[in-house]
């Protein structure tokens, strides 16, 4: 079997991950129309075509899932703790992108090219970690065979598009409104985005830590089977519409040369490395926009540490970040013979 025979549903499929898996479901599998698509009550009804086929979206309910076989669930975190229990009980594995499970020590976490055997434990519900995350893992797993990282601190710029398609918007409007002299009067974020940046992703917590920041400091070392490793991270938003950064500081347990790290991220599946500097050439967003792969630059040591490196990675939030890593979780799984289809 293969995800070419498994009936999936997308819900979420009207918002900005939902519409980028659609994209590559078509893109990877141009003949698949097993579909379902599924949003709130909002969108039902509204027309999407997907290879050549035109789909009505569907209100989600708790009877959507009887006849899917797979489900990707791309909405509220909210959404995703009702709905994704419900489905995985209708007997279909579910890849979620929300944070409603992914620290539950019940559900793999799983970045395939990182931790995939932990696909094989999943009871129904896998999750995707945070689109800072994801990037984050994939440079730091190939580097711990040159030593074992003690620390890491991440500081990311972080696109509008991983607040959703309501920021997008409000990105594109709000400029065109400041620049004529207008007031920003932000709603879809908490801070003017046009022609700004604010260190405030998703909502503080106790420890002065944002949740954002949090979930990368957690995510990070579930992913990678270490809570040994200490991290910090800040999060920031800035006004670009697609494609995450991050200025990623590693402390290794002994000396780590930049060209030993170079090398093995270039052998790592799923990373590109663009590291030219005196010919101008290091990763940026627009560039990585559209693109798969984790791309990785200024790999340098670290002046702070003897044991340290400094790297700038960026990737498109909405492919690797989301819906490509959910599609790879898929086949990942397919491939293990972790899915099982409800007609097979
Ligand atoms: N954006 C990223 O870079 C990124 C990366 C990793 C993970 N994620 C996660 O992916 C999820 C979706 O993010 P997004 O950026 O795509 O958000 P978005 O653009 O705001 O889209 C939200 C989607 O959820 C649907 N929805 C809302 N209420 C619903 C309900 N009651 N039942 C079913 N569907 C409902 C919306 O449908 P309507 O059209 O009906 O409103 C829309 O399709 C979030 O959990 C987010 O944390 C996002």
């Amino acid at each position: 079997m293969d995800l070419q025979g498994l009936k999936l549903a997308v819900v979420g499929a009207t918002g900005a991950v939902g519409q980028e898996t659609l994209r590559l479901i078509a893109a990877r599998y141009p003949t698949h129309t097993n579909l379902k698509l599924l949003a709130s009550r909002r969108s039902a009804g509204r027309r999407i075509d997907v290879n050549g086929k035109t789909f009505t979206v569907g209100e989600t309910t708790d009877d959507s899932f009887d006849d899917v076989d797979l489900v990707f669930i791309s909405a509220r975190t909210e959404d995703s703790r009702r709905f994704g229990p419900v489905a995985a009980a209708a007997g279909a594995m579910v890849i979620d992108d929300s944070s409603a499970f992914r620290m539950d020590p019940g559900v793999p976490l799983v970045v395939p090219e990182v931790n995939g055997d932990d696909l094989d434990w999943h009871d129904g519900i896998v999750s995707i970690p945070n689109c800072s995350t994801t990037p984050l893992v994939m440079v730091a797993h190939p580097l711990r065979q040159a030593s074992p990282i003690r620390r890491i601190i991440a500081d990311t710029y972080q696109s509008v598009s991983g607040a959703g398609g309501a920021a997008m918007n409000e990105l594109r409007h709000q400029t065109r409104t400041v620049m004529h002299g207008g007031p920003a009067a932000p709603d879809a974020q908490p801070q003017q985005i046009a022609f700004n940046v604010f260190p405030h992703i998703d909502s503080f917590t106790e420890s002065g830590y944002t949740r954002e920041e949090q979930k990368m400091i957690d995510e990070s070392r579930k992913i990678l089977h270490a809570p040994e490793i200490a991290v910090s991270a800040t999060c920031v938003r800035v006004p670009v519409f697609v494609s995450h950064c991050v200025a990623a500081h590693l402390e290794f347990a002994e000396p780590v040369a930049a060209g030993e790290a170079r090398e093995l991220l270039r052998r790592m599946p799923g990373v590109t490395v663009q590291d030219d500097p005196a010919a101008s050439v290091y990763p940026m967003p627009v560039d990585a926009a559209g693109c798969d792969d984790v791309f990785v630059g200024r790999i340098r040591k670290d002046a702070s540490h003897p044991n340290g490196l400094a790297m700038w990675v960026v990737t498109d939030n909405l492919v690797k970040g989301a819906a490509l890593n959910a599609l790879q979780i898929a086949e990942h799984a397919v491939a293990r013979g972790a899915v099982h289809g409800k007609r097979s």
